[in-house]
């Protein structure tokens, strides 16, 4: 909130978080956010009071989008037992515009193997058949145009 007498209140929530600058002559005011977080994923609006006008548009709204995909988490769906056909999910929650993800497998030596390597749209990799030469760790990544998070999975048959 800021008032032409200088007065400004920001909600102990977002101290040091933002910044308003307001100049009554120019009728522009600056909201600064700083150090995005996909927590300040939301709807901002401004509400302009002009003490004696009551005529017009007082209020205007804009969305704003962070983008960033949250960390993933990592699952195994089915029984890890010989033969038995297993998935594994990746899914990260948050994240605009939608992450893509991508998963890469290691053995148990943590060396890594040409199977997967594999780039699905739901994170989901299917694995058929499995056995013990199917133990060892898979990566999953995921990525969108700001930044790439991973999860890290466990798989022993
Ligand atoms: C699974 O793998 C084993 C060993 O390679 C093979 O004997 C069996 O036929 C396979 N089962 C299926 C359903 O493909
Ligand atoms: C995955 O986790 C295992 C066990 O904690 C670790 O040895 C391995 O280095 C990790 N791999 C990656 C790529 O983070």
């Amino acid at each position: 909130f800021y008032s032409n007498d200088n007065h400004v209140d920001i909600d102990p929530m977002y101290e040091g978080k933002i910044q308003i600058d307001s100049n009554v002559n120019t009728r522009v005011s600056t909201l600064t956010l700083k150090q995005a977080t996909l927590r300040e994923n939301r709807r901002i609006k401004c509400r302009v009071n002009i003490p004696g006008d009551t005529v017009g548009q007082t209020t205007a709204t804009t969305s704003l989008v962070v983008l960033a995909p949250s960390d993933p988490v990592c699952k195994i769906k089915g029984t890890a037992e010989y033969w038995q056909n297993i998935s594994l999910t990746c899914v990260s929650e948050e994240g605009s515009p939608l992450p893509t993800y991508k998963w890469q497998s290691y053995d148990v030596r943590n060396t890594p193997r040409s199977f997967p390597p594999k780039t699905t749209e739901d994170g989901v990799l299917s694995l058929f058949n499995i056995s013990a030469d199917t133990s060892g760790y898979f990566i999953c990544t995921a990525t969108n145009e700001i930044r790439s998070a991973s999860c890290n999975l466990t798989l022993s048959v």
